[in-house]
């Protein structure tokens, strides 16, 4: 039996880890599936996703830059996708549309939640940034229904955009906008999804943001200990998590969509940290 292909389809791509768990997943799980790296050019995203399909591709998953092209591309999206702006998991339905899925959001609530046991419900969360990353995580951080989530960005006015769109979802939540210089008591759980830590920069935050029970997650990872995190370790954060958990869910949720088969995260998150 020939295995069912999938890649990730990004720009640049080599470095990707995904290629690596979906291998683990598959090893894991016995479904038959061959998984590769494809670095689509700046000008044809389009046209390499409809030869990867057109050779009988199974489903792909996008990463940087073209998770917004890849939304706009689709014929269906599902309702995640349709609300994160961006889609990172794409697959042919049953009548040969094409269908945009974002699992980034469910991976980054499954990791904090399931591996690392942070309840969210009733806390006070908040997330620094406003971009597509922190786009894609605003639905499903309110789903699990905390009292509070400020989005804190440099550019106010995309956090403010953010608000708004969410607001709908913020069924009991208490959801507002501001820039870095407003925050200034403790949060339960911090969430870092700006870029600032790619160029080693830091959001100039408050440390009083940071209090007893503070739990710090940075959507970034590393080998050491991201900037960020670093940064609240110093200002007496109880727990720093970087994002390859929510890498691995990520990736999890995007199999189980594919397959309908939902591979364990656990030792391939391990395997991943002493690879
Ligand atoms: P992504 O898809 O990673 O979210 P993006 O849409 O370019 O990428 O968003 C990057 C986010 O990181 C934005 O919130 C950006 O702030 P602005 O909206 O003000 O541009 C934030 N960011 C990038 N570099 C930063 C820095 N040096 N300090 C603080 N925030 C930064």
């Amino acid at each position: 039996m020939t295995n069912d292909l999938y890649a990730v389809i990004g720009h640049p791509v080599s470095h990707s880890k995904s290629p690596r768990i979906h291998s683990l997943f598959a090893e894991q799980t016995g479904e038959s599936v061959e998984y590769t790296a494809i670095q689509a050019p700046m000008e044809d995203f389009e046209g390499t996703v409809r030869d990867f399909f057109e050779r009988g591709g199974k489903g792909l998953n996008v990463t940087v830059p073209f998770k917004e092209q890849a939304w706009a591309l689709a014929d269906k999206r599902t309702e995640r996708a349709e609300k994160a702006g961006a889609a990172n998991t794409l697959f042919q339905d049953k009548d040969g549309a094409l269908v945009a899925d974002n699992t980034d959001g469910c991976g980054l609530v499954r990791d904090l939640v399931n591996n690392h046991g942070v309840d969210l419900a009733g806390k006070r969360i908040l997330v620094l940034g406003a971009g597509g990353a922190v786009r894609g995580v605003l639905g499903p951080l309110l789903a699990e229904h905390p009292s509070e989530l400020v989005v804190a960005n440099r550019t106010l006015a995309r956090a403010e955009t953010l608000a708004s769109l969410f607001a709908p979802e913020a069924v009991d939540t208490r959801l507002a906008a501001c820039g870095f210089d407003q925050p200034d008591s403790p949060f339960d759980v911090i969430i870092n999804g700006t870029s600032a830590s790619l160029k080693g920069d830091l959001p100039p935050l408050s440390p009083s943001v940071i209090g007893d029970g503070t739990v710090v997650y940075d959507m970034m990872y590393s080998l050491q200990t991201t900037t960020f995190n670093q940064w609240a370790l110093e200002h007496g954060a109880v727990q720093v998590f970087d994002g390859l958990g929510m890498l691995v869910e990520q990736a999890a949720e995007s199999f189980r969509v594919w397959r309908g088969v939902c591979p364990g995260t656990a030792a391939v998150i391990e395997t991943l940290r002493t690879d």
